[in-house]
Formats: structure tokens, sequence, C-alpha cells
């Protein structure tokens, strides 16, 4: 699909050097990744990344579209953005301005016209040629670039040295899909993000060996549709995530992996018997249902039923008894009644989640849910979403008490707020604070839990890895 606009012939890059970078990202895993994607991308032109949008001599704000007020934020954010740029301008100091992501997607030139601070607007799949987009605004172009071609992104992203690789820390995102072609009937993904793209596996194993070679010692594999992911073994038979999973566990080096966001009807049988067959794969499945009406469930075009789920779920379970289970949960969907709210919290009692996100139905510009009749007030969603939530919290509190006591490794990723301490994640994705004697950022250290919160847990270390 090509939703591009791309204004001229591309000219010969200007090279920059000792420019500064501001990067701010909204929303999901995938864009964190993308801004780290983006971030080489400049490098490779020199640019080195600053905290501060003063010291900016390019502001890229990586946008989220998912739920409303999304572009109310990215414009409040431009007018920021326009008065630091003013200032900047009476010290003689020029900025240039690129919004990128599924708002730049969604928006595209609506951006340029209602921000003339900025000056490329690029989709998430053309962010491979920002330099190249930047050298042309240089020379008075204004870009907006929203093609759909996966395949060249990837291609052309430059690798960063393992330095830059290992300064992000010990436990990295890795997308291996993009795009959904599910169309549930709240989401903008399949229009932002365009239909289901898989990165081939061996371009996804090189790129995990890359982040051995560099020291990362867990992966999260991420996608808006992850075990949608398809692609081929090594002599051309279809490959599915739970084999793929089990080629990276062989990578020497990775000790820990994940993937998210799952669809409940794309949980094949291998993914499931991964969670079995594999001890590198980590105890802990993010599965939203959304909702735990059939009604809303079809209204939704979630294809899949309440029961449906609930068998899933206890498969899932008899092949890794240990395992914790997170989801999503969206409230107040046009239609919904008191009766399809109790049979979400019906759901939640039954299945205990030991994370959850929740959100209130918001409705999104040309997805069928927004033309829906029984629009509910807002009043009505928070009431509702407070409801859920107070379940969901009890739930995610009585799920780290049964941590107590418990022994478990854990990976130390990053100093904690005080200098004594040193934060690890746990099997279930729990933030973790140790003694900082415990051992060295990078290190999987035996733990046993001694205390627990509703955000984090305290240890004691009790042996290394
Ligand atoms: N309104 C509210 N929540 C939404 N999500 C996606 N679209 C919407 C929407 N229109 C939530 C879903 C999804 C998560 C990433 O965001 O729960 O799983
Ligand atoms: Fe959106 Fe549904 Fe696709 Fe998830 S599966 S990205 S909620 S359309």
């Amino acid at each position: 699909m090509c939703m591009n606009e791309i204004l001229k012939p591309v000219p010969l890059q200007t090279p920059v050097t000792g420019k500064k970078v501001f990067i701010k990202t909204y929303g999901c895993q995938m864009n964190e990744y993308d801004s780290e994607r983006m971030g080489d991308v400049l490098a490779a032109d020199g640019y080195v990344q600053t905290q501060t949008m003063a010291d900016a001599d390019l502001v890229v704000l990586n946008t989220c579209h998912i739920r409303e007020k999304a572009v109310e934020k990215v414009y409040s954010a431009l007018g920021r953005i326009r008065v630091a740029s003013n200032e900047r301008a009476k010290a003689g100091l020029t900025t240039q301005v690129a919004v990128t992501g599924c708002v730049a997607q969604a928006e595209g030139k609506q951006i340029l016209a209602r921000a003339p601070v900025v000056d490329v607007v690029a989709g998430p799949q053309s962010y491979h040629r920002l330099g190249e987009y930047l050298a042309r605004a240089r020379d008075g172009d204004r870009v907006i670039a929203t093609e759909f071609e996966i395949e060249e992104k990837y291609a052309s992203l430059p690798a960063p040295s393992p330095r830059q690789t290992r300064a992000r820390g010990v436990a990295a995102f890795l997308t291996v899909q993009e795009g959904c072609d599910k169309f549930c009937s709240f989401c903008v993904v399949p229009y932002t993000r365009g239909a289901e793209v898989s990165r081939s596996s061996a371009q996804i194993l090189a790129e995990a060996q890359r982040l051995a070679d560099a020291g990362v010692r867990e992966i999260t594999l991420l996608g808006q549709n992850v075990n949608a992911w398809h692609g081929k073994g090594n002599h051309g038979s279809p490959m599915r995530l739970g084999e793929l999973l089990g080629e990276i566990s062989q990578i020497n080096g990775i000790d820990r992996l994940r993937y998210t966001t799952s669809h409940p009807i794309d949980m094949d049988d291998g993914l499931i018997s991964a969670h079995g067959d594999l001890p590198k794969l980590m105890p802990y499945l993010h599965l939203p249902v959304q909702s735990g009406s059939d009604r809303i469930l079809k209204a939704m075009n979630r294809r899949h039923g309440r029961q449906y789920y609930f068998e899933l779920v206890d498969k899932v379970r008899q092949t890794c008894p240990s395992i914790a289970l997170s989801g999503d949960f969206i409230v107040g969907f046009p239609g919904e009644t008191e009766e399809d709210l109790e049979a979400t919290a019906d759901l939640i009692r039954k299945v205990g989640y030991a994370q959850s996100f929740s959100f209130k139905y918001s409705q999104r510009p040309g997805t069928p849910g927004a033309d829906l009749p029984d629009q509910l007030p807002d009043g009505e969603k928070v009431r509702r979403l407070e409801t859920l939530q107070t379940l969901l919290s009890a739930q995610h509190a009585a799920f780290n008490e049964t941590m107590i006591d418990r022994q478990m490794t854990i990976l130390l990723e990053r100093p904690g707020r005080q200098a004594s301490q040193l934060i690890g994640r746990s099997p279930y994705l729990q933030p973790v604070i140790v003694d900082a004697s415990a051992g060295e950022i990078g290190d999987i250290v035996e733990v046993r839990i001694t205390e627990s919160g509703p955000l984090s847990l305290k240890a004691v270390k009790t042996g290394q890895v």
C-alpha cells in the first residue's frame, strides 16, 4: 500500500557533524525500538543525542495514535518546540523538527499545514531515510514521507556499534513484525502501521546475534501482533514464532526471551509448547482479551469468544504451570451494558492477572467502532474503568505477595534510586531492588524475595548464576 507523497527527487546529502538531536518517544515499546533505530540512522549522519530540547539542532517527536488526544498532544508539544526554536534563533542557531510515528502517518500533510515549525513528517516505515529528508529540508523543502515499505527500511538501517548497543542496556527490544490484519473495530493500527509484515528469520537472528555480541542478555521480540509472525526456516519450510524463539534461544549470551503483544487466535500449539520446552523463555504472557463479554467481543471483531480464551489459558497453564498472565482491557465500548462489564470482571476473577493495562474506549476516526451507535458518556467510562482497575490492582498486589520467600533469578538492569541499590527484573517482569553488592549490571543472580509492594519487590542475593 502506498500512502506517500514525496515532494521532490532526492538531492545529495549534506553531511552534518557535531549536531545534537533530542528524540521524544510516545506510546508503545515498538516506538521505543523505532526511536533507537532512528538514533542509529542519525548517528551515522553525525548526530549525538541530547536530553535537553534547548540544545537540540534537531527535535524528533516519535508519536503514537492509539488513543484520543494523541494528536492534540503532538500539536501542543510542537507549540513548545516553536518557542524553543525561536529562542535558539535569537542566538543565531537553527532547529530542525521532524514528526515521525503513527500520528505522522495518520495526519500527514495536516501537520505541515498546522505547524510551520515542522520540516519533516515521516511515517513508521520511512524513518531510515531521515538523514536524506533533513538534508532536503535544509535546502528549503518541507518533506512528507508516509510509505509502507518495511522491507526497504530494515535492509537499510545501520547497525549501532556494540558500545552503543550495550549503552542502551542489557535487555533489548527486537521488532520481528509490524502492522496488523485483524481490524479490531476500535483500533487504528491496521491503518497507521499497515498490513501485517514479518521480518525474515535470517535478519532477526542476525540482529539477535549482534545484540548478544554486544553484551545484551535479554531480548523481547516485538510486534503489534507478534504471534502472527511467520517466516521460513533453513530449507524454506514454514516457520512460526515458537520455532523462532527456539532458534534465538540457541544463541550464547542470550539468557532470557520474551515476546509481546499476542493475539489469542494466533497462539498456536508450537508457541504454547515453547513455554514448556525453552528454559530461556520467561514464564510471562501478555495476552490481551479486551472484554469478557461475547457480545462485545463480537462487536469488537476479536474473532473469538470468552470460552475460547478460557480454554487457551488452561492449555498454556498446563504446559507451563508457573506462567503469569497479563492483559489489556477496554471499558465503555459502544453499547457495553452493566452486564457486559460484569462479564469482563468475571473473566478477570476467573483468569487472575499478574499485570494488566486497562483503558477507556476511545473513538478513533476511521475505525468502524467510531460510527457505532450507543457511544457511552465519558463519566460512565471513568466509573467503569475504576471498577475494573480496583479489581485488577488487587490481583496485581496479591500476585506480588505470593513472591515473598520465593527463590528466583533476576537480571540486574540498572542502578537504583539510591547509590547502594541495583534494580533487576524478575522472570515476571517485576522490578526487584537489591543491594548493589549483589553484582554488576548484566549479571543474572539468584535471589530470595523479602518484600513486595504494588509496583516492585525487594530481595537478597542467594547465589550467582
Ligand atoms: N480505545 C481504547 N483502548 C484502545 N486500545 C487500542 N485501541 C483503543 C481504543 N480505540 C488498547 C487495546 C490494545 C492496547 C494496545 O491499547 O487494549 O490492546
Ligand atoms: Fe489493533 Fe486488534 Fe491488531 Fe491488536 S489485533 S493491533 S488491537 S487491530
